[in-house]
């Protein structure tokens, strides 16, 4: 319950007080994806350990999956059907960062970015350096296209269509047009239908998953990850907002941290987790600061709900003292028309679970 003080000075105001006032404790947050990665995050805080090995360990989980398709192995690939992939942390304690982009060859980018953070005198390595670099670390290259991300890129390009509805990587011109997933049976007769009508779901609306992992320990102590496959399909080199300290990720030891998933380009014009941050030490509560983010967003668009329409992007606010938040720009609806908030992950120590996210817009 809010003091008298607290509420004669308003909201943001209390913030600042509780922020002052309350203990540290451990407790972990993530996207929706991210209830195994906070789990085993927990599990090291629980033990003692550091708070960037926490997430860092974490968001490991998420990397290694194949059914995770926006993160590490197996997330979907870009135009051309390679895995490039970006990843970003930062150390509260030590205030330090490092990132890495279009990654490609190597299933943890977040603990590529780690060693930029630490063995080198650089934040970002990109690309074929980031990739050399890697290497000689010791982190073996390999494949990260699996069966799944392979067939899901297959159909994309076999959705492409010119103005007279052709495409080269579908039978000939006698050949009627294929436009549903119907049609999809026909040419991946092996594939089950659960799996084709995803892959047809991500051809047609192209992901940007991501994992964004954030923890606080019993000491105070604070660090962040987000890794990400990107978006799916996109123009080699293409480089969301995952890697770009201030925008995918923002840690401040003496505030809090912040970070975000979705439509990164949106995040990188409004410089999100660093808003968010900036927001919180203002005295804004966590989810309030992420909604005052997604406000600006909305702003870039002049408001236009059509455009907005377009694209989804959740933000994530973790305060030094414990408080934490996240919202969306959009509330969804299911297929029975109810209230579908999106949702993320949260870890205090009494398992993981997941909680709604507050939202900016409702469709
Ligand atoms: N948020 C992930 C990306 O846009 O790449």
């Amino acid at each position: 319950m809010m003091t008298r003080r607290e509420w004669m000075m308003g909201p943001a105001a209390a913030g600042a007080v509780r922020l002052a006032a309350a203990q540290p404790r451990n407790i972990v947050i993530a996207s929706v994806n991210g209830e195994r990665a906070c789990a085993k995050a927990m599990e090291i805080l629980q033990a003692g350990g550091d708070t960037l090995d926490a997430v860092v360990a974490g968001v490991a989980i998420n990397e290694d999956d194949p059914e995770d398709t926006t993160v590490g192995y197996g997330g979907l690939p870009n135009e051309e059907g390679i895995v490039e992939l970006d990843a970003s942390v930062m150390h509260g304690p030590t205030r330090r960062a490092g990132a890495v982009a279009g990654l490609r060859g190597i299933r943890h980018p977040a603990q590529v970015a780690r060693l930029v953070m630490e063995r080198t005198d650089h934040v970002m390595l990109v690309g074929e350096g980031a990739l050399r670099f890697a290497k000689a670390y010791g982190f073996q290259e390999e494949n990260l296209l699996t069966e799944k991300a392979r067939l899901a890129w297959l159909v994309w390009k076999q959705s492409l269509r010119d103005a007279s509805g052709r495409n080269n990587w579908t039978d000939g011109l006698d050949a009627p047009p294929e436009k549903s997933p119907q049609a999809l049976r026909q040419r991946f007769p092996h594939v089950d239908e659960a799996t084709l009508a995803w892959a047809w779901q991500v051809a047609t609306n192209p992901p940007t998953g991501t994992i964004n992992c954030l923890a606080l320990n019993a000491k105070g102590e604070m660090s962040g990850v987000t890794t990400t496959s990107g978006l799916a399909w996109k123009i080699p080199g293409r480089v969301g907002d995952s890697p770009i300290i201030g925008a995918g990720l923002f840690v401040d030891q003496d505030v809090g941290a912040a970070g975000a998933t979705g439509r990164g380009e949106e995040n990188i014009r409004v410089a999100g987790a660093h808003t968010i941050v900036e927001a919180m030490r203002a005295g804004m509560h966590p989810r309030e600061a992420c909604l005052e983010c997604l406000k600006r967003i909305a702003r870039n668009f002049n408001n236009d709900r059509s455009r907005l329409a377009a694209f989804d992007i959740t933000f994530y606010a973790l305060r030094k003292d414990g408080a934490y938040g996240s919202a969306s720009l959009w509330r969804s609806r299911d297929k029975e028309g109810r209230p579908r908030p999106q949702r993320f992950a949260v870890n205090d120590g009494t398992g993981s679970r997941l909680e709604d996210c507050a939202w900016l817009l409702e469709r």
